[in-house]
């Protein structure tokens, strides 16, 4: 891999963005050095010497409303960034990077809070984990109906 982690961070970062509509950058070396706790996982070809995705990645401190509009103040883990270049997308690249994610951190899927999510990022968890029933939260995150359940600590 030639392209050192600052120019991987920033171009996948920037390409992550532009993939979302978002009008701000939420990935790039400079975030990452000044954030604490985040982590990002980056999938390689090195075949083809190319970074395919990236996936970010912490906790945060967030307030979660359940389904019966109850609030709980939680230290969650959370999605907050993740993306497969256009040209991999569909190939089953994001399942792969996905679950190495979910081994390291050793969280179940559910456990999740996820930050703004895509509708193809919806339809990936879906097919892939089958979470569709959401409840939307008011500070933009979503967490799935089984979100509460069999969690330990917060
Ligand atoms: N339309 C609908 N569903 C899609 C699409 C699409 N264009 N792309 C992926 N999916 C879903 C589908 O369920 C698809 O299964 P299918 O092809 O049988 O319909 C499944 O994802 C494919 O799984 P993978 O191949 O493992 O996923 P992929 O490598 O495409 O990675 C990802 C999924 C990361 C969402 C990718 O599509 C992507 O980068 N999209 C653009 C950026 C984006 O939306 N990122 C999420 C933003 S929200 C956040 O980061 C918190």
């Amino acid at each position: 891999m030639k392209a050192n982690i600052t120019e991987i961070m920033d171009s996948m970062g920037k390409a992550s963005a532009v993939a979302q509509e978002l009008h701000t950058i939420i990935t790039n070396a400079e975030r990452l050095r000044t954030s604490e706790g985040q982590r990002v996982y980056v999938l390689t070809d090195f075949e083809s010497n190319q970074v395919v995705g990236l996936l970010k990645v912490g906790h945060k401190k967030l307030f979660i409303f359940d389904d019966k509009g109850t609030q709980h103040e939680m230290h969650c883990p959370c999605i907050l960034d993740f993306y497969v270049h256009e040209s991999r997308q569909r190939q089953g690249y994001g399942k792969h990077l996905f679950e190495f994610m979910l081994h390291v951190e050793a969280v179940p899927v559910q456990h999740f809070a996820i930050d703004r999510p895509s509708d193809k990022l919806l339809f990936f968890l879906k097919k892939h984990y089958g979470l569709s029933k959401i409840i939307r939260q008011v500070n933009n995150f979503v967490v799935f109906d089984s979100f509460f359940e069999q969690r330990t600590g917060t």
